[in-house]
C-alpha cells in the first residue's frame, strides 16, 4: 500500500454522489469511457471506483463476495478487465463493518478472504467504509475501528498486490471530541493512503445551496489537517462536484482550486456523458491540476482569514507558491496578502498567473484579486520570474 502507491493525490471517478446505489456495469464503463474521450483521463483522471451496493445480498458457498447478477452481469474481473484496457484502474467500495451503508455484506470477519478476491479482480483501489462496526466486548469504538484497518491493511498487503487504500474511519467520529478523533486521524493517517473526513458531499437530488454548504464545510474541516499528508498519504474531502450539478461556474471552480491548493484527491461524482463545456473546463485545467499534484506534496496551509475569506498557501517543487483567495461570502470583494505572508522571501518582484484566466501580472510583493465574486476563488501561481 505505502509508498509505492499514490505518490501525488489520486484522482479519477466514482459513482456515489450522483447515481448513488443505482450503479452498474453500463454506468461503469460508460463513464470510464467518458473519462477517456473528454481527455481527462490523459490528465490524471484515472481511477474508476464502483461505489456501494455493488454486491449481491448474501455471499456466496464459500462465504466470497458475490457482484449482484443484475447490476454486474459478467462479474467484477470483466469490469477490472475493461478498465485496464482503456488504461484506467479499478477501484472497488468495502466496508470493515458487518453490512456496508447499504446494508450489503461487509468485509467483518472475511478481511483476507474479501482482500484475495480483490486482488483476483485486480482491483487498484479500496475504499474502505466503517459502518455497522459492532464495538468488540472490552474495547472502545476507537479501538475497535483501529483494530478493524489494521485488519483490513494488513490483509491487502498480504495479497501481494498494490492496492490504493482509502480508509473512511475518521467520518466516523466526528463528534466523539478532539483526544479521540485525533488519534483516528493519526492511525488513519499511517494506515491509509488517503482518508475520508467531514461530511459527506452533498448527492445529486439535493439542492444547489446544501451541494455549496457541504463543499464549504468540508474545505473549513479538511484546510484544518495541512501537515498530516506527504506524498503516499492524502486528507480527503470528498467528491468534486463539477458536472451538472446546479452549482454556479464560481463555485465548481472553487471547489476544484482549493482542493488542488490542499493537494487533495480529485475525485468526480457526476455523469460525464453529459459533462458541461464549463465543467470540462474545470476538471480539465492542466495549470490547477499541476498544482494539487506537485511532486512536492505539501497541503497549502491557510495565511491569511476573516469573515467570509480565507487565503492559502502551497509550496511547489520548483519554488513557486500556489496562492488560493477564496471569498465565502454573499458579495463581491477584493481579498489580498503579501508574497511574504505566503511564504516567499520577503522583498523582489514576482510574477503572478492567475491560473483560470492565464492572465499574468507582475507585483512587488502585493498578492491581490481585485473584486472576487462570492463564492468564488482566485488561484495564483507566483514566483520570481
Ligand atoms: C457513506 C460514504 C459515502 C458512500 C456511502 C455508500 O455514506 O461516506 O461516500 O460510500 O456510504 O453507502
Amino acid at each position: 500500500a505505502y509508498p509505492n502507491v499514490a505518490p501525488t493525490p489520486p484522482m479519477g471517478w466514482n459513482n456515489w454522489s450522483y447515481y448513488l446505489c443505482e450503479v452498474n456495469e453500463k454506468v461503469v464503463l460508460d463513464n470510464a469511457r467518458a473519462l477517456v474521450r473528454t481527455g481527462l483521463a490523459d490528465k490524471g483522471y484515472d481511477t474508476v471506483t464502483v461505489d456501494d451496493c455493488w454486491m449481491a445480498k448474501q455471499r456466496g458457498p464459500d462465504g466470497e463476495l458475490v457482484p449482484d447478477p443484475e447490476k454486474f452481469p459478467h462479474g467484477m474481473a470483466y469490469v477490472g478487465r475493461q478498465l485496464h484496457q482503456m488504461g484506467l484502474k479499478f477501484g472497488i467500495y468495502e466496508d470493515v463493518g458487518t453490512l456496508t451503508c447499504g446494508k450489503y455484506p461487509g468485509s467483518f470477519g472475511h478481511f483476507p478472504q474479501d482482500a484475495a478476491q480483490f486482488a483476483r479482480w485486480k482491483v487498484d483501489y479500496l475504499k474502505a467504509d466503517g459502518c455497522n462496526v459492532p464495538t468488540a466486548p472490552g474495547r472502545t469504538k476507537e479501538e475497535t475501528y483501529h483494530d478493524l484497518y489494521r485488519q483490513q491493511s494488513r490483509a491487502l498487503e498480504d495479497t501481494g498486490r498494490d492496492i490504493t487504500f482509502s480508509v473512511s474511519a475518521p467520518a466516523y467520529f466526528q463528534y466523539a471530541g478532539d483526544k479521540v478523533w485525533h488519534k483516528v486521524i493519526r492511525w488513519s493517517s499511517k494506515l491509509g493512503n488517503l482518508w475520508r473526513g467531514g461530511r459527506d458531499i452533498a448527492m445529486e437530488q439535493q439542492s444547489p445551496a446544501t451541494k455549496w454548504s457541504s463543499i464549504a464545510y468540508n474545505f473549513r474541516y479538511n484546510a484544518g489537517l495541512a501537515g498530516l499528508q506527504r506524498p503516499g498519504r492524502w486528507n480527503d474531502p470528498d467528491f468534486l462536484l463539477a458536472g451538472d450539478s446546479g452549482l454556479t461556474r464560481h463555485e465548481i471552480q472553487s471547489q476544484m482550486s482549493l482542493w488542488a491548493v490542499m493537494a487533495a484527491p480529485l475525485i468526480s461524482s457526476t455523469d460525464l456523458g453529459e459533462l458541461s463545456p464549463a465543467a470540462r473546463e474545470v476538471l480539465g485545467n492542466e495549470q490547477v491540476i499541476a498544482v494539487d499534484q506537485d511532486p512536492l506534496g505539501v497541503q497549502g496551509k491557510v495565511v491569511g482569514q476573516g469573515d467570509g475569506f480565507t487565503v492559502l498557501s502551497k509550496p511547489l517543487a520548483n519554488g513557486e507558491r500556489a496562492v488560493a483567495l477564496f471569498n465565502s461570502g454573499d458579495t463581491p470583494r477584493t481579498l489580498s496578502t503579501t508574497a511574504e505572508a505566503a511564504g516567499l522571501p520577503g522583498a523582489g518582484a514576482y510574477r503572478m498567473r492567475d491560473l483560470v484566466t492565464g492572465r499574468t501580472r507582475s507585483s512587488g510583493g502585493a498578492i491581490v484579486a481585485e473584486n472576487v465574486p462570492p463564492h468564488a476563488t482566485v488561484l495564483y501561481r507566483v514566483g520570481t520570474n
